[in-house]
């Protein structure tokens, strides 16, 4: 493939002024420019479709140009693009508040909206803190999470992701240490973090975890015996819970919600990508009535003083409204089953491959890990050329197609999978 000679003219006239995304600038292979989309397709400026094994960062779980939700975005723009949340409401958001709260389990029923996944999650950190201010008791200011974990690029979050294998290496020491555990996995693991809770329980605020899977930590499993653990801990040692499921929400698990497995939920969960059904930036974190009420008071100060900008966008909640239509009938469960026997069956040659240490399979997630980092670009480069969009992470070439990408789709994707790694 030669990108430089079938590079549009808007490419290379802006490729000097865009800053691209984990990306070495000075060495990076020039991206792929993508003029249109459908199903789970992305078209290429020359023409060519590559089947998206990404579901963009995954976020597309029905696919690309969705009409319903296309529909409901054209719909709401003549309307009403954006007001401000300050002081006005509207439908919906409220709207898709009162859908969150009755699809959540337990009483997570109350949302505060913003725009980005990490946001989100600065939210939920910061509804922690307060929490415990608000109810006089002092002294809890970090954070315990977990070794694999990721929630996000900004400051705080950065500090309550992986410390080592993590984005963020870089800047360690610059913001404050939290404390960063091993998940437990079984008793044994549950009696240390107990430890490690009885020593420094009293400056933790929450536990910050992403249930089920560790996403951008290398796609890492673990069961629900996991989860319940950690809600157990919590609860002995008065801390919160917080499960960050903006990967893991909107049915990419196989549950609608990862925390559905383990059957305990958290006191604030964070939601975001799959949310707008991959259309526009749109995350909440939902607290439990226990610590919503935590905020209630006479006093001014006890509020959540937070409020982005564009929370709630109108347009970016009607998307959400019309994905959620997308998941009522329920359709989805099956859809989900069929990717993940589909993404088993066509990944699980590759354990004889070159490298290859493990094949793992969960929902609409297959996982292909290598003993080493991949070369990323060469390998985005190599799939490329079999027609297919797949960018690998650290030591991991994975696959979170849509849920609708169709059978022959998926086969091309492993079949991609298989020949780029030698495995067929
Ligand atoms: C579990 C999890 N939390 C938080 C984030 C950050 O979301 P955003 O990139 O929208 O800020 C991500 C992004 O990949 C994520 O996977």
């Amino acid at each position: 493939m030669t990108p430089d000679r079938l590079a549009p003219d808007w490419l290379t006239e802006g490729a000097a002024h865009v800053w691209r995304p984990y990306c070495q600038m000075q060495t990076a292979r020039p991206p792929l420019p993508v003029v249109a989309t459908h199903g789970a397709r992305l078209v290429l400026a020359d023409g060519r479709e590559l089947v998206d094994g990404l579901a963009s960062w995954w976020t597309a779980c029905h696919g690309y140009n969705h009409p319903h939700i296309a529909q409901a975005l054209r719909d709401q723009i003549e309307r009403m693009p954006h007001v401000m949340f300050g002081g006005l409401a509207h439908e919906p958001a409220y709207r898709l508040a009162k859908r969150l709260a009755d699809l959540l389990p337990g009483d997570l029923n109350h949302a505060f909206f913003a725009e980005s996944g990490s946001v989100a999650v600065e939210i939920a950190m910061k509804m922690a803190l307060q929490f415990h201010i608000n109810r006089g008791e002092q002294g809890r200011i970090r954070f315990l999470s977990f070794r694999g974990g990721y929630h996000g690029d900004t400051l705080a979050t950065m500090t309550v992701c992986d410390p080592e294998e993590g984005m963020h290496s870089l800047f360690a020491g610059v913001m404050p240490a939290q404390v960063i555990a091993d998940l437990p996995r079984d008793a044994e693991g549950e009696a240390a973090l107990d430890t490690l809770l009885t020593q420094r329980g009293g400056e933790i605020a929450a536990i910050l975890v992403e249930p089920l899977v560790q996403g951008a930590g290398g796609m890492l499993l673990h069961g629900p015996d996991t989860l319940r653990a950690l809600r157990r801990l919590a609860d002995k040692h008065g801390v919160l819970l917080i499960f960050d499921e903006i990967f893991t929400g909107f049915g990419r698990t196989g549950s609608m919600f990862a925390m559905q497995a383990a059957g305990i939920e958290p006191d604030i969960v964070t939601l975001s990508k799959a949310l707008t059904g991959g259309t526009l930036p749109l995350s909440a974190a939902v607290a439990s009535t226990r610590v919503f009420q935590a905020f209630l008071s006479d006093d001014p100060e006890a509020a959540l003083m937070h409020g982005p900008t564009y929370m709630a966008n109108p347009l970016a909640c009607a998307a959400a409204n019309a994905s959620l239509d997308l998941f009522e009938d329920g359709a989805w469960r099956a859809e989900v089953a069929r990717v993940s026997a589909a993404l088993a069956e066509g990944l699980e040659p590759c354990r004889t491959a070159p490298g290859v240490v493990d094949v793992r399979v969960l929902g609409a997630i297959g996982v292909v890990e290598f003993d080493a980092p991949v070369a990323v670009g060469d390998l985005c480069a190599r799939f490329a050329d079999e027609g297919v969009w797949i960018r690998p992470m650290g030591k991991v070439i994975y696959l979170t197609p849509a849920f609708t990408t169709p059978d022959a789709d998926l086969a091309l994707l492993t079949l991609a999978v298989r020949r780029v790694i030698g495995a067929d």
